[in-house]
């Protein structure tokens, strides 16, 4: 174990890929500084921020940028890293501001940027910043089922159109990317000392174990209920090829999600589902060199790749890996090291000169215009530092 057709060990990768991030990482944050990325153009990014809608600045993937910088200055110091941090995070103070404009997306929004601040400096506004977030998180709870809503009714429009069907009702909502939502409600908890962001998500998480996984450790991306009675609908489509299939990424945001659940809440079982939907990505990806595809259960052609599946895996089962005896440790560690190499190999750009590093990510399977498949989004960035921070033990935690 820990050899490719490379020939190099893993430790030689990690240290090699390492010094690389080092250089790439500071050409990208001379250059960026406050810019807020998330696909480059002809090697270039633009900046999300640049109006005020729920796909300028509001987008949910604004606070991967902001991540990876703090994830930099732990492991470096470089105070340019702070700096750049601080500077996005009061840009995505505005987002706050009108609680009719929020989803769902205020974990990935507000962890790796208020509150990876505050718990790296103490600084007091990124603590209410963070705190706000979750108040407005708890808020989108529906008694009734126990679940966090994913959207605001009139984003039905778009829901419809990625399901390739016509304005869906979406009230009842509830999507498994919020799994890595909820550990901002953990955070309060642990912060404040008020249990009741924490009963949210536990009953949230709960809602999914029963309802968004499935019993072979794949998973649903969305579940429908009545949101009046609590009662289960139906299981849509969403950003996967259909109705019954499995959208990788919804796989990773389960892996990684419910071994968090695990982390601050002690939940054994939490820790099962996780290992149960890891197994079942590990075994989809080992079939396929370690790559993952879009969606695991699509017809064979055509193929389309999803690193950004990949690298949140790996980062799930690095943490996982943190919760198990050492003879389970290895396991999850070598799976997440052939996921990580098997993507760099193909798909990882390190000229400095040049915005982003991981290429290969889709952001749903049916795209017809293409523009959104295998291509660089920032997500697939962040985890990749992150994993690659963990297994050097110079990552902040940030979830
Ligand atoms: N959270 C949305 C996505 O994973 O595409």
């Amino acid at each position: 174990m820990g050899e490719t057709k490379t020939g190099q060990t893993n430790q030689e990768w990690l240290d090699e890929v390492y010094d690389k991030l080092l250089l790439k990482m500071k050409a990208e944050c001379d250059r960026l500084g406050t810019l807020i990325p998330y696909t480059p153009k002809d090697g270039k990014y633009a900046d999300m921020g640049s109006d005020d809608s729920l796909y300028g600045i509001g987008n949910w993937t604004n606070g991967f940028w902001p991540g990876m910088l703090w994830q930099m200055y732990e492991a470096t110091g470089d105070e340019a890293y702070r700096t750049a941090a601080k500077g996005v995070e009061d840009r995505l103070a505005v987002i706050l501001e009108d609680s009719d404009e929020v989803n769902h997306d205020l974990g990935f929004l507000f962890l790796p940027s208020a509150v990876a601040n505050y718990r790296k400096t103490g600084d007091k506004d990124a603590r209410r910043r963070g705190l706000l977030a979750a108040h407005l998180l708890a808020g989108r709870y529906n008694l009734q089922g126990g679940f966090i809503r994913a959207w605001p009714d009139r984003m039905g429009e778009m829901a419809g159109k990625i399901m390739g069907a016509g304005k869906a009702d979406i009230r009842g909502w509830m999507i498994v990317d919020c799994m890595m939502n909820i550990p901002l409600l953990y955070w309060a908890s642990e912060e404040t000392g008020d249990p009741r962001f924490k009963h949210v998500a536990v009953n949230h998480a709960k809602t999914a174990q029963q309802y968004v996984t499935r019993p072979d450790g794949s998973c649903n991306h969305i579940v429908g209920f009545d949101p009046d009675t609590g009662e289960f609908i139906h299981a849509p489509g969403g950003q996967g090829y259909g109705e019954g299939s499995s959208w990788s990424r919804g796989q990773s945001w389960a892996v990684y999600g419910f071994a968090l659940s695990y982390r601050h809440t002690g939940d054994v079982s939490f820790l099962d589902t996780a290992k149960r939907c890891a197994h079942y990505c590990i075994a989809n990806m080992a079939v396929n060199d370690w790559l993952p595809l879009v969606d695991y259960r699509a017809p064979e052609e055509p193929v389309k790749y999803d690193t950004t599946a990949a690298m949140i895996t790996a980062c799930g089962l690095l943490e996982i890996a943190e919760h198990v005896t050492e003879n389970e440790k290895r396991f999850y560690i070598e799976a997440a090291y052939r996921m990580l190499r098997a993507c760099d190999e193909k798909f990882c750009n390190w000229v400095p000169e040049e915005d982003s590093i991981v290429d290969g990510g889709t952001y749903f399977y049916n795209d017809p215009t293409g523009e959104n498949t295998e291509v660089p989004i920032i997500y697939a960035d962040y985890y990749l530092i992150e994993a690659v921070l963990r297994l050097k033990g110079k990552d902040m935690f940030i979830w």
